[in-house]
């Protein structure tokens, strides 16, 4: 009997022992396998990624109080029966549509902010309350555009505007050719590369009978996102107070 389980615990060991060995080294081969396909695996992740990356890759992206407020889709540049709702005649709807794209215009910019962006906060509009007056450039590009097209649709508006504010200040040509100047900076500095095919058609408002089609895309930033950041520290018209100014103001200087 004790025998028996002796060879019979033997006869196991050594039938054990000559199955473990060819198939440690198995083990080990199908390891090494593994190991190089990770490997495989993770060069080829890293370069599509890199490649997807490469054409978004902003150089030192320079520092804004809302860089953390900037995610990114692609969107059409042209959609069928595309139709904007700002495209109309001037209207108190219109002005409300305007109205509420400018809600961010003025912000509170932090001190530390204000840092990180390298100001110098000697002479600075600063905020009783605590910080500073700033204002993101998209806004300054949104209110010209909404100044230019006041200006363009005087007939409309000249009698909506304030007497003594009539033929002065937002309401001259030095001020629409600053807006122009400062519109063409912006559409020249992020170029939208998408293209447009012209295709005839037979009521095209374009004199050639052309109108402009596209399938392509361009990367745009989401608004909602922005605006929201904005929105949280916006600064309503009239219902903020600075901090008195160091020195009077001359005339016409500002
Ligand atoms: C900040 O502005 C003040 C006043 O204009 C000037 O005297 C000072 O040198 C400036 N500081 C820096 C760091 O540029």
């Amino acid at each position: 009997m004790d025998q028996e389980t002796i060879s019979l615990l033997d006869d196991k060991e050594t039938s054990s022992a000559k199955k473990t060995r060819p198939s440690y080294s198995l083990f080990k081969i199908a390891v090494l396998i593994a190991l190089t396909y990770i490997c495989f695996l993770e060069t080829v992740r890293f370069a599509v990624t890199y490649e997807t990356l490469q054409p978004t890759r902003h150089h030192n992206t320079p520092y804004s109080p809302a860089s953390s407020a900037i995610e990114y889709s692609n969107t059409k540049i042209w959609q069928e029966g595309d139709y904007s709702k700002f495209e109309r005649e001037p209207s108190p709807e219109l002005d409300a549509l305007w109205n509420e794209i400018l809600t961010g215009q003025n912000v509170r910019i932090t001190e530390d902010e204000m840092k990180l962006q390298g100001e110098n906060t000697s002479n600075r509009a600063e905020l009783e309350d605590g910080g500073y007056l700033g204002l993101m450039s998209v806004w300054h590009s949104l209110h010209c555009l909404d100044v230019l097209r006041r200006n363009i649709n005087m007939d409309y508006y000249w009698a909506l505007i304030p007497e003594e504010e009539r033929g002065r200040g937002l309401w001259t040509k030095e001020h629409s050719n600053h807006c122009i100047e400062r519109l063409r900076s912006d559409v020249m500095c992020h170029p939208n590369i998408a293209v447009y095919i012209p295709k005839w058609v037979e009521n095209g408002h374009h004199p050639d009978g052309m109108a402009m089609r596209s399938n392509g895309e361009t990367e745009c930033v989401n608004w909602n996102a922005l605006d929201q950041w904005a929105r949280k520290r916006a600064l309503a018209h009239g219902k903020y107070k600075l901090k008195p100014r160091p020195y009077a103001r001359k005339k016409n200087k500002d």
